[in-house]
């Protein structure tokens, strides 16, 4: 993890010389700061200077770029703990917990007018087309998150559903950040696109990895436990469940996830269904499938074998994560 470490140690100097505190309102920015300093794993920061480097680039020209994605990424949690009613955060309380939904809604808000604005730092064309894409993606992660939503209450998604849906909702921002890195670079269009692909498969698996995490973490996931169960979260879990359940138990599923009235032992049954059809082991196959299709876009990458040794072992890891 070295390597990687000293691109976290680098985003994070960078986020904290770009936080003025006295910043007024108030209101508006502390929750920004609270949630930017709230930790987190910096996954898609560290993969845009990781990216940046392996092509070649200057690693300082892509800070900008990483600290705009992160703001994002922070920007899209804030909002999403409020559509998922969602107490914790980083084993901290949500922002709309500790302030309100309306100091939630508009501190979001600015924060995704800041990450445009930390890419205005860069200029001509390579602005233009990171501008391009970052704006695609972002609306891309709502459309993910529309549909995250309207799953809540449909009958009938199918897994190819829910995996167009994860892959708007999480995998885009993971690829977008990769292609950041080679675009700062300035690698080769057919690297850039490769490395886009090979982020989209290890987001899905990031996603999938979530899911399992929400409701199997052994460590404090820093999420409340099995949220995405009391929200009736259409998540694979639920949808391999349902495919392998006898007629008995997906009655029961199927009435468990009707509504959010908090009942005692919802959580308890669903998970005993889940673990009766084997599905913590079955989303860990889902997770290295995935992987291992991210893990197959790096060999098509025009670079030395020890950078794409960096990449798999990274893939390998995310792969492995307890939080
Ligand atoms: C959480 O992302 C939202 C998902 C897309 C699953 P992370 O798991 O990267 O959250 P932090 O930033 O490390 O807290
Ligand atoms: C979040 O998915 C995706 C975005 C924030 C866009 P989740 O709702 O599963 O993320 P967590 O579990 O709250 O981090
Ligand atoms: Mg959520
Ligand atoms: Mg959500
Ligand atoms: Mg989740």
């Amino acid at each position: 993890m070295t390597e990687v470490n000293r691109y976290k140690v680098l985003f994070i100097d960078y986020l904290e010389s770009n936080i003025n505190t006295e910043r007024e309102p108030k209101n508006l920015y502390e929750p920004i700061h609270y949630i930017l300093n709230l930790g987190g794993k910096r996954l898609r920061p560290i993969l845009t200077l990781l990216s940046c480097d392996l092509f070649g680039g200057d690693v300082n020209k892509a800070l900008d770029a990483s600290l705009a994605i992160e703001m994002f990424h922070n920007f899209s949690l804030i909002h999403d703990d409020i559509m998922d009613e969602a107490p914790l955060r980083r084993g901290k309380e949500t922002v709309h917990q500790k302030w309100s939904v309306n100091a939630g809604i508009l501190s979001g808000d600015a924060m995704l007018v800041l990450a445009n604005q930390l890419l205005e730092n860069y200029e001509g064309n390579l602005y233009k087309s990171l501008s391009t894409l970052f704006n695609k993606t972002a609306l891309e992660v709502c459309e993910g998150q529309q549909y995250d939503f309207d799953f809540e209450t449909s009958n009938n998604v199918s897994v190819d559903e829910y995996i167009n849906m994860i892959r708007l909702k999480t995998a885009v921002l993971v690829a977008t950040s990769l292609k950041f890195g080679a675009m700062i670079a300035a690698a080769d269009k057919k690297d850039q696109e490769n490395i886009y692909q090979f982020g989209i498969n290890l987001g899905l698996a990031f996603q999938l990895q979530d899911d399992y995490l929400d409701v199997f973490s052994e460590e404090d996931f820093g999420k409340q436990k099995a949220g995405d169960i009391k929200e009736n979260k259409k998540t694979i879990l639920y949808l391999k469940a349902l495919e392998l359940a006898d007629k008995n138990d997906k009655d029961k599923l199927i009435n468990l996830y009707q509504s959010k009235v908090e009942n005692d032992n919802k959580v308890e049954v669903v998970v005993s269904i889940f673990k009766k059809y084997n599905i913590p082991q079955l989303i860990e196959k889902e997770v290295k499938r995935y992987t291992d299709l991210a893990i197959a876009n790096i060999e098509c990458l025009q670079l030395d074998d020890h950078k794409k040794e960096v990449l798999k072992m990274l893939a390998g890891q995310l792969m492995a994560r307890k939080i």
